[in-house]
């Protein structure tokens, strides 16, 4: 089996752009991916405002996720992303609940309508760069096995996030489904859903539930968690400014997202969440956090 790397940052929706990317792999992420980008957006997007989704220039390290419900569209959205920044990995989207993603027809709608994910898996078939589908399960063990098993030949990686789109994020991941699947497949299969450290990742491994983890919402709060080290969230808050500078981020709203979820479990934690939930300015909210300790 080709190598690949083990331990992934999880593709999540208006937070791991550049900035937080690159902040992951500092800490230790092998390899991480940038949020769901449209394929029909992409093709009609001005170049001027294409670097709202192309944040990806000489980066290393990164995949592409794209979504949509053409398969038409996937060649050409790709022809146009390259012209700006070669891929090197590109996912495709066939496990997001959401419902103006389900809407049309693209994400976890594709489980249901699994010829156009075949078609979708197919027009990419010519491009030069490793391919990979992330999913979710199906109502079973055995529907699930036949899917992986129809998608198999057309991808190098399988991400299976353990639970069904009915679930949203409900219950917990079902890892004994992925671990029936990784023993029926020859495909790389990265595992996901509900990893808290490093360690338990590494433990999937070793026992053969997956060949590689991913981990989404506990790296959201912690992005030292793919290191060693520990930090207190006022320092990681600091190092994330660091890149937010380094990438002219320039969005509050973005500051302000990563310290609610970097500041928790401590006392004061609410309170301090709340306070900063309400500020609308990058000084008020690096000020006040500058200004405070945190235990
Ligand atoms: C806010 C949010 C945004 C997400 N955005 C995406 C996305 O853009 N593409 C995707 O494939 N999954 C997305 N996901 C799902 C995660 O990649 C991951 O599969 C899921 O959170 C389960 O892993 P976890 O238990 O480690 O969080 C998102 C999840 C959350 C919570």
């Amino acid at each position: 089996m080709k190598k690949f790397p083990t331990c992934y940052l999880a593709p999540i929706s208006e937070y791991t752009h550049r900035a937080y990317r690159e902040l992951c792999k500092k800490r230790g992420a092998e390899f991480t991916f940038a949020p769901l980008i449209n394929t029909t957006q992409i093709i009609h997007q001005k170049d001027k405002n294409i670097h709202r989704f192309i944040d990806f220039e000489k980066e290393k390290k990164v995949g592409i996720q794209l979504f949509g419900s053409r398969p038409e569209e996937y060649p050409r959205a790709i022809e146009r992303i390259n012209t700006f920044e070669k891929i090197k990995w590109l996912d495709v989207n066939a496990g997001c609940p959401m419902p103006k993603i389900t809407k049309i027809g693209a994400g976890s709608r594709l489980l249901t309508n699994q010829d156009t994910l075949i078609e979708i898996l197919k027009s990419i078939q010519g491009f030069d760069f490793t391919k990979s589908v992330k999913i979710r399960l199906l109502k079973n063990s055995e529907s699930t096995k036949k899917l992986v098993e129809k998608l198999s030949p057309l991808v190098d990686v399988i991400i299976i996030h353990g639970r069904t789109p009915e679930q949203r994020y409900s219950g917990t991941a079902n890892w004994d489904i992925i671990k029936e699947i990784n023993e029926t497949t020859d495909n790389f299969i990265i595992g996901n859903g509900d990893i808290q450290t490093i360690a338990q990742g590494k433990k999937y491994i070793k026992e053969k539930y997956c060949d590689g983890f991913m981990i989404g919402r506990e790296a959201m709060k912690n992005p030292w968690l793919f290191s060693k080290k520990d930090a207190n969230p006022k320092k990681i808050f600091f190092e994330y400014y660091k890149f937010y500078k380094k990438y002219k981020i320039s969005n509050p709203n973005d500051l302000k997202q990563k310290a609610i979820q970097f500041f928790h479990s401590f006392r004061g934690a609410k309170e301090l969440r709340s306070t900063i939930g309400n500020m609308f300015s990058e000084e008020e909210i690096v000020g006040y956090i500058k200004d405070h300790d945190f235990k």
